[in-house]
């Protein structure tokens, strides 16, 4: 038996092609096109977290505000996730409170606090592309990410970052992110004719012999849902042709 601790998603079919779950304390890029499910994966993975595994979560978004946040996580299905916020089980920084300083080093030390105060188990950053826009030189860029990645894994914190992908697939240059994370999955998107065919790749993933394969995925009312085998999303849509 391995002695690898894990983080399960909670999402249907990721945690099987993960073997179970992400590397506790790691960092994973989760990249991928517009519109290809970073962010849904990003709001899942916290909800999940408190909804399935009473496991608290922090959520920072540069790129919607907290009520912006609120709508998107309804309308995919996530119902509880005001009350979750209310709670204090969910904890948001929105990107109101990150820019406002328009100084990083303040909205980490707000975040060191929290993490002071209350245990978290869970951290989504979306989007590590903002993040980034944030810092003038390259220098001040590797800093400040380097602090940040300290600071998640001295407090034990499983995270997600998202990263926005020009190209389907990754290209020959190795940013920056790369060299910061633990696992890398790719979300995929191809358009068909009735819509969108959507794929997961987990490339990469630190102490996990991990299927590299890619599996379909789909999104729908209730967020994202992994197929470990491709025949089952071949059959896929078929039920919404007419009779
Ligand atoms: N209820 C739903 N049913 C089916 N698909 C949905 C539903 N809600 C959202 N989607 C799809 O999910 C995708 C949005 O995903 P998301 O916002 O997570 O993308 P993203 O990768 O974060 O994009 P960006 O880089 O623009 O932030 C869209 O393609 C949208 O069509
Ligand atoms: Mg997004």
């Amino acid at each position: 038996m391995s002695t690898i601790e894990l983080t399960k998603t909670g999402i249907e079919g990721l945690d099987d092609i993960l073997n179970g779950g992400i590397v506790k304390n790691s960092t994973t890029l989760i990249s991928g096109n517009p519109g290809a499910g970073k962010s849904i994966l990003g709001l899942q993975y916290i909800y999940n977290g408190v909804e399935l595994f009473d496991e608290k979560g922090i959520y920072l978004t540069f790129e919607e505000n907290a009520a912006d946040l609120r709508e998107a996580a309804e309308s995919i299905g996530f119902e509880n996730w005001q009350q979750y916020v209310e709670d204090g089980q969910i904890n948001v920084y929105d990107k109101q409170v990150l820019l406002r300083e328009n100084d990083f080093g303040a909205a980490l030390d707000i975040l060191l606090e929290d993490l002071d105060n209350e245990e978290y188990e869970r951290l989504v950053l979306d989007s590590l592309t903002m993040f980034q826009l944030f810092f003038e030189s390259e220098r001040e860029k590797r800093t400040y990410l380097l602090k940040f990645t300290d600071i998640l894994s001295e407090n034990n914190l499983t995270t997600l970052m998202t990263n926005e992908q020009g190209t389907v697939f990754p290209g020959t240059d190795i940013g920056l992110e790369n060299f910061l994370t633990d696992g890398n999955i790719y979300l995929l998107q191809t358009p068909t004719d009735s819509g969108v065919n959507r794929y997961v790749w987990v490339a990469k993933m630190r102490k996990q012999n991990i299927d590299s394969d890619i599996f379909p995925m789909e999104i729908t009312q209730g967020g994202l849902t992994v197929h470990k085998n491709a025949s089952a999303f071949s059959m896929m849509g078929e039920d919404e042709s007419p009779l």
